[in-house]
């Protein structure tokens, strides 16, 4: 297992660029199963998830094709032949995101079979309102050792309201709905901009499709969808993860390739914690050299502050004037990462669902575990300002979703480096050179 080595200390000065967004490449693919024609995404991450979905799709019968270049990180899938519309526990255990095929499956072949994921890291995360969406729309499910299995020979239209908001339910009824037979009304509806990318590209596929991005979503079902040719937008998260960096360290920091438009929450938290911040349409430039101020957080679905990025702001919190108090209210187990900054001499005290912050705590650094894909963000950049030198092990978590991290850090001046299983584990190893 790989381990991040990280001395702390250096400013992060110059230009990172950011990649496509794991989460709205994930489903973008699982809509190239509702056609039996090529669909071409192009801006996809060079991350470990993407590499499982195209495990998951080629099991079912698809071609896949997984390309990454200077220019060009891009991935053809064609689903023509679909010989078996399953997701096994194999592939779904190890990445969630996987049931995001339930939906396309059974409205392209009249039949799904997809493992239930069980438990999470983060909290409990049942799939039940995508199965009750489903069956809204005609599907019959079953569950049965341990697997979701769906079939309707034709799904239709229907109301849906969401009982609670939900991103990839949204999603994956969106996919589904775009082949039923009429017109679908879903509400209480996901507005991440990852579910206005995916709309975007079901209507590029030929499906009718309204609402994306706001809490009302319809639906016109269509017949038939054909293949489409789309280009994924920016990692919102990853971005957001880099202009912490940039203000944490007291950096001069460049985040190019952005979309300064998913950052609001963040930047209006940023502009109450003291952080100075300018951007233009495509890219944002962090000033770090003022004093950092506490200022409280409550994740929400979007537009509010991300839970995505709770573990990362959590890190900044400990370094500003005063004391920050930081409430979760996506998942209930999401401040694992603060029993690890505790052992890098963060002050947290965890009281249920909110997090007391007291900050202008200094940290140093030490060994840490890695306990999901974000908290091990948070790590990397606690380790960024502690004293000394950190080792992060499981970084095989941050793989999931950030492209070489380490390599994008390392260009802005970090002392970071990958080292592999070689080394005894929780040896502190040689310093890090520039
Ligand atoms: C998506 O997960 C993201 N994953 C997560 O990204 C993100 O943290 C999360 O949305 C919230 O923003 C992808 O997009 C692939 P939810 P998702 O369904 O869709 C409850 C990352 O680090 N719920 O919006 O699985 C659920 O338990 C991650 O990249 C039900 O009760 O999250 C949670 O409390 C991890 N029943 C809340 O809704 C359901 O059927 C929101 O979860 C579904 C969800």
């Amino acid at each position: 297992m790989d381990k991040f080595v990280i001395r702390g200390g250096n400013p992060l000065l110059g230009t990172v660029r950011v990649s496509g967004a794991k989460n709205a490449a994930l489903p973008a693919m699982a809509a190239a199963i509702l056609t039996d024609e090529p669909v071409i995404l192009e801006n996809i991450p060079q991350v470990r998830d993407i590499e499982t979905t195209r495990k998951l799709l080629a099991a079912m019968g698809a071609e896949v094709e997984l390309g990454y270049g200077r220019a060009q990180h891009r991935t053809t899938i064609c689903c023509r032949n679909l010989t078996s519309p399953e997701a096994s526990y194999e592939l779904v255990k190890t990445m969630r995101a996987s049931t995001l095929v339930l939906g396309p499956l059974v409205a392209r072949c009249g039949h799904a079979r997809v493992s239930l994921p069980g438990g999470c890291a983060i909290g409990s995360r049942p799939i039940d309102l995508h199965i009750k969406g489903l069956e809204r729309l005609g599907a019959t499910i079953t569950q049965d050792h341990g697997y979701v299995e769906a079939s309707a020979k034709r799904l239709r239209g229907a109301e849906i309201v969401f009982d609670k908001i939900t991103v990839t339910g949204t999603e994956d009824l969106l996919m589904a709905a775009s082949l039923a037979d009429g017109e679908t009304v879903m509400q209480n509806c996901a507005r991440e901009p990852e579910v206005a990318d995916l709309a975007e590209l079901l209507n590029k596929m030929g499906a009718h499709i309204e609402g994306a991005g706001t809490p009302t979503i319809r639906v016109k079902g269509v017949s038939k969808l054909h293949g489409a040719r789309h280009r994924i937008i920016p990692d919102r998260i990853e971005a957001a993860t880099f202009i912490i960096a940039g203000a944490l360290t007291g950096g001069d920091l460049n985040v190019a390739g952005c979309d300064p438009r998913h950052l609001d929450a963040l930047l209006q938290k940023l502009d109450e914690a003291g952080v100075k911040t300018a951007h233009n349409a495509d890219s944002l430039r962090v000033m770090g050299d003022g004093p950092l101020k506490a200022a409280d957080i409550v994740t929400a679905e979007y537009p509010g502050f991300p839970t995505d990025m709770q573990a990362q702001y959590m890190v900044l919190a400990t370094q500003a004037e005063g004391t920050s108090n930081i409430t979760e209210n996506i998942f209930e187990n999401r401040f694992v990462h603060a029993q690890e900054l505790l052992r890098m001499g963060a002050r947290i005290k965890i009281e249920g669902r909110r997090a007391v912050v007291r900050g202008k705590s200094p940290l140093s650094a030490a060994a840490v575990l890695a306990s999901d894909l974000r908290a091990s963000a948070s790590l990397v950049l606690a380790a960024l300002v502690a004293e000394g030198e950190s080792i992060i092990d499981r970084v095989y978590h941050i793989d999931r979703g950030y492209e070489h991290i380490e390599e994008k850090l390392r260009g802005v001046g970090a002392q970071i480096r990958r080292i592999g299983e070689m080394l005894p584990k929780r040896a502190v190893a040689p310093a890090v050179r520039a």
